[in-house]
């Protein structure tokens, strides 16, 4: 079978593609025939070694997949061969196969589901709905502010949001970003770049504030979006595609009553898996009644995975992309 190989740590120009065996299922695991595979901007950073979680070399990247399970190993009494399935795993997913550990990371997929929008959601989509429903407690009527909007986290955000029932607004760097905002749902946008972020959060909300941030980017728009917050909001730590770790006075929880809340997805649903399972139940659901649909963008083959990895770290990416196999 065809995989993408990382054997050295560098950008996604030194990734191969490289035939290997095919996977057997093992004790307690299913080999899937991986269907399409999204991409997430965590990938580009382990093949860099600049994730929190290392990878030993070599590896093959790749964190979540949608397609049918060829192979059922001992014990597996969830699945059985045919059926679709969806998954999150912590690498292996840019291969035309892989073993996976029968566990809460997987799950069946209703038939009609395509292979492609159930390839992009496993991640982000677990991502944005951790944040908003198990740690902002996000509720009808809220003001949400995403950062990012127009990325895989962000229109994620903006999505599940709308259908939590809270007023979304969006900010991205291009007019083109933000209206794939809007098409994909946002109740407003700020350009980020070109606007001053207060100033139009305070015009926007009859400077009342947002009530939840959900910050991917972290850099320089974090300290004015936490000084634009209503009292009593909740600032979501999600991530730093920005580079900078931003830092800004402790005063301003104080005198916002705000608090800030860190978002680890992987971590919190090793630990409570329960939460990863309604909450991707509940996204499955939607999906099936045709309520949410995650946004791919674009689709590249197999081969062509390190410049699906290179266009994200080019800031060229909206909504997902998702490698087909
Ligand atoms: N905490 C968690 O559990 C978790 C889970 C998944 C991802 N993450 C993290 O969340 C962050 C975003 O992931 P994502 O999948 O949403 O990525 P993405 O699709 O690439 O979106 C990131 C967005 O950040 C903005 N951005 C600003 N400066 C950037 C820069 N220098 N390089 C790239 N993008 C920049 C871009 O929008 P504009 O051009 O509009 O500014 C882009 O749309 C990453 O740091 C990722 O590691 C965290």
């Amino acid at each position: 079978m065809k995989a993408i190989g990382c054997k050295e740590i560098g950008l996604p120009d030194t990734l191969v593609v490289e035939d290997l065996p095919s996977p057997n299922a093992g004790e307690g695991h299913i080999v899937v025939s991986v269907k399409a595979a999204g991409v997430n901007f965590p990938d580009a950073l382990v093949i860099q070694g600049k994730y929190q979680h290392t990878q030993s070399l070599p590896f093959t990247p790749g964190k979540e997949i949608a397609g049918v399970v060829k192979e059922i190993g001992a014990g597996v009494t969830r699945f059985k061969v045919g059926d679709h399935v969806c998954a999150w795993l912590s690498h292996g997913a840019f291969a035309e196969e892989v073993a996976i550990k029968d566990d809460f990371a997987v799950a069946r997929l209703p038939e009609h589901i395509a292979f492609v929008p159930a390839a992009a959601f496993a991640l982000v989509y677990s991502t944005s709905m951790h944040l908003l429903a198990d740690r902002a407690k996000i509720k009808p009527g809220e003001t949400l502010l995403v950062l990012g909007a127009s990325g895989g986290v962000g229109i994620a955000a903006v999505q599940l949001g709308k259908l939590l029932g809270a007023r979304v607004i969006a900010c991205a760097s291009s007019q083109q970003k933000l209206d794939f905002c809007i098409a994909h749902g946002a109740d407003a946008v700020i350009n980020y770049e070109t606007e001053d972020l207060r100033e139009a959060i305070n015009r926007l909300t009859d400077k009342r504030g947002v009530d939840v941030i959900c910050d991917p980017v972290g850099g320089k728009y974090a300290e004015p979006a936490v000084r634009s917050m209503a009292w009593g909001g909740r600032y979501c730590v999600v991530g730093f595609a920005a580079g900078a770790i931003p830092k800004f006075p402790l005063n301003l929880m104080l005198l916002k009553g705000c608090t800030v809340l860190g978002c680890a997805f992987g971590t919190n649903a090793r630990r409570h898996p329960e939460q990863f399972t309604a909450n991707l139940t509940r996204m499955i659901d939607w999906m099936d009644k045709g309520e949410l649909n995650p946004v791919v963008t674009a689709c590249y083959p197999l081969e062509r995975t390190p410049a699906a990895l290179q266009d994200m770290l080019d800031r060229k990416v909206t909504g997902k992309v998702v490698i087909t196999m």
